[in-house]
């Protein structure tokens, strides 16, 4: 009378199965609930047994489940704030996977617009333990060109397309890359190379941000200051002259430690130091350059020192830069022997 087959069925209660199991899964569950609501057979009449079929108890119980999984799925990534900017939907698209990732809710307010990168304050998703999160984004143009590129990229570790440290003949090669999509997978790296330095910074016990993920051209991290007050960089505030001198020797001792970390700042100054409640806060290390791989970078660990020290000398900070640096160094090449 029909050639409506059984197993048809029973391949069916498997998947309702499969579904349960696989609860969470929602490419998974989408693609389940394909098969089992497409016809077993297109000609085949789909009587009684379909109907009763419908009503079993464990359809009724995943039936139930699908629609609740649905009315608690998240709204959409629709920051209100964001609607104003111009570059709203650029930001949209940058921060949207940190929101699927339960790392975000929203996006608060600019925090500053730099040279290359603007950073936003987003409020943290619970599960983080943060309440804000400072979101860096760079713009699109730097997929275009990059500040200083060649003169940093000649002095830290180079990466390959595939993330692969390369040296030598390898390197000129890399910089020579002119072509867009090797333009686009060296600043990619370059975002990527920013993030990792600030997590083994961290990790190292270097008063960094702590750096919770990375996406394309956004790095999110801990938000340093207040909601619609954010730290100021160092060079905008006025310091007691009592606190000086300690905050000094604190700064030359995160030098330190991020040296034992194999990194140099290489562009360290007021302007990438923030300063909350009498606390010192190291940032944007874009520029981070490793002495192991590179050991003519010296020189710019004396840059970096310098700055700090001509800094703090308003202060009456007493150093000789050139010193301190050399004394670091040393006790760095002891230590890397
Ligand atoms: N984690 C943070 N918490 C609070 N404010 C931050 C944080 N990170 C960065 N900022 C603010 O954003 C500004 C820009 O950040 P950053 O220096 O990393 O980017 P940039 O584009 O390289 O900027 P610039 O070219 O001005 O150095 C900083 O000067 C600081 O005011
Ligand atoms: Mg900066």
């Amino acid at each position: 009378m029909t050639d409506y087959r059984e197993d048809d069925f029973l391949r069916e209660d498997q998947d309702f199965e499969d579904a349960l199991i696989y609860k969470g899964v929602n490419r998974q569950r989408k693609r389940l609930h394909v098969e089992v609501t497409k016809k077993p057979i297109a000609s085949a009449p789909k009587p009684t047994r379909k109907t009763s079929y419908e009503q079993s108890e464990d359809v009724q119980r995943w039936l139930t489940m699908h629609r609740e999984d649905e009315e608690s799925a998240k709204p959409p990534f629709n920051p209100a704030f964001l609607a104003s900017l111009r570059d709203g939907p650029w930001v949209r698209s940058s921060l949207v996977q940190f929101y699927e990732d339960d790392l975000i809710t929203d996006v608060v307010h600019v925090v500053k617009s730099g040279k290359e990168a603007t950073v936003y304050c987003c409020t943290a998703h619970p599960s983080t333990g943060f309440e804000y999160l400072a979101a860096k984004i760079y713009r699109p143009r730097m997929f275009r060109s990059l500040k200083n590129d060649a003169v940093y990229r000649f002095n830290r570790a180079q990466y390959d397309l595939d993330g692969n440290i390369v040296r030598g003949r390898q390197q000129r090669s890399v910089q020579k890359a002119s072509n867009e999509r090797k333009r686009a997978a060296q600043v990619a790296h370059w975002i990527e190379h920013e993030f990792a330095v600030q997590q083994v910074l961290y990790e190292g016990g270097v008063r960094v941000p702590r750096p919770l993920a990375q996406v394309g051209n956004s790095i999110l991290m801990e938000y340093i200051g207040d909601l619609g007050d954010p730290a100021p960089t160092l060079q905008t505030v006025t310091l007691e002259r009592a606190e000086a001198q300690a905050l000094f020797d604190d700064i030359i001792e995160n030098i330190e430690l991020c040296l034992a970390q194999q990194c140099i700042h290489g562009d360290l100054s007021a302007y990438n130091l923030l300063y909350w409640q009498g606390i010192i806060t190291l940032i944007d290390f874009a520029q981070g350059v490793d002495p192991h791989y590179n050991p003519d970078v010296y020189p710019l660990l004396v840059r970096d020192i310098e700055r700090v020290c001509q800094y703090f000398s308003h202060y009456g900070v007493q150093a000789r830069a050139e010193e301190l640096a050399h004394a670091m160094w040393q006790r760095y090449l002891g230590e890397n022997a």
